[in-house]
């Protein structure tokens, strides 16, 4: 029988579940020192399933490192200046340190205005065009959580940037364009792609580093992953299916994400980090 590589697992539920402690020490501090609990306003709008769902996950986070979450369900049919109004309360209440718009927003709100209601200082799920231009500069921020991450998970397991040809497919402004920067500002470099990218099968096979955002269910292929290549699987389909053929990927990659317990569990310890870290400089506590 022929001997066959198979990737290592990167275990994004286990580092989570230490970043989460490490943050619940902070938690810890902030109260300890300014009597303040760190607090993330949640703001969902009309009934999406999945939405609710994943707003339920940040809100049971929050209680377990000891922050509070402050819900706001708003039905379907809300509109745009209603919606940024209520954001603008939350903006200007001291008491609330982190705010998080669960996306996707119903159309035809524009969410864009929605979340620049946002102040920098309180954008914990990194979504302002102000945090987006934070990160591209490389300048302090809470980037988007996703791809910070993902970076986390990077580090985690000493994958080497530094002159590394990384892959990102999909622009969102939430995953692609974000993870792109932050993988530039670690000295990679960087192919960003989309659905107009022409003989995507190829640049993939140049790739050290993939990073998969697509939202198409096993969209990249085994075949396309060069052999010793990181794949990072960042999407999350129907049926708990991520974005890249996981079993084709396992022999040439040397290191996967699996999903589910991969990059979705650091999506939500990341936010839960921003929002301390977001409360620690509102009140003045240095971590
Ligand atoms: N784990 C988590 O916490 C988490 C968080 C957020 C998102 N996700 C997952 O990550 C995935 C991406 O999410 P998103 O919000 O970034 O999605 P999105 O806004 O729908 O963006 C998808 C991107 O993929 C590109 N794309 C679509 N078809 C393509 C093709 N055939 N070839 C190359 N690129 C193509 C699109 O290109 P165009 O720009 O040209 O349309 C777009 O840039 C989804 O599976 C989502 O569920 C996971």
């Amino acid at each position: 029988m022929p001997i066959t590589n198979s990737a290592k697992l990167m275990d994004g539920r286990a580092l989570a579940r230490r970043m989460l402690e490490a943050t619940r020490v902070k938690v810890e501090k902030i109260q300890a020192s300014a009597g303040v609990t760190p607090t993330l306003a949640t703001v969902l709008v009309g009934d999406d399933r999945a939405s609710a769902t994943y707003v339920r996950m940040k809100r049971k986070r929050c209680e377990d490192v000891g922050m509070k979450s402050l819900a706001l369900e708003l039905p379907l049919g809300t509109t745009t200046s209603q919606l940024v109004a209520e954001v603008k309360k939350l903006a200007d209440d001291a008491a609330v340190h982190g705010i998080l718009v669960q996306h996707p927003v119903p159309a035809p709100i524009d969410k864009r205005a929605a979340f620049e209601m946002i102040p920098v200082d309180k954008d914990v799920d990194g979504v302002t065009s102000a945090t987006l231009g934070r990160v591209i500069l490389g300048m302090p921020a809470f980037p988007s959580c996703t791809p910070a991450g993902i970076m986390q998970l990077l580090r985690e397991y000493n994958v080497e940037l530094d002159g590394a040809h990384a892959i990102v497919i999909g622009r969102s402004p939430i995953l692609g364009r974000p993870m792109a920067s932050m993988l530039i500002n670690a000295q990679a470099t960087v192919t960003l792609c989309h659905s107009r990218t022409r003989s995507l099968p190829s640049l993939v096979r140049n790739a050290d580093v993939v990073i998969a955002a697509v939202g198409k269910p096993r969209f990249v292929r085994g075949g396309w992953i060069k052999v010793g290549a990181v794949v990072i699987d960042a999407g999350y389909n129907e049926g708990n299916v991520g974005d890249v053929d996981f079993e084709g990927a396992l022999e040439p990659a040397s290191l996967i994400t699996p999903v589910p317990g991969g990059v979705g569990p650091m999506t939500i310890a990341t936010l839960i980090d921003h929002t301390a870290e977001a409360a620690a400089r509102q009140v003045g506590v240095p971590l």
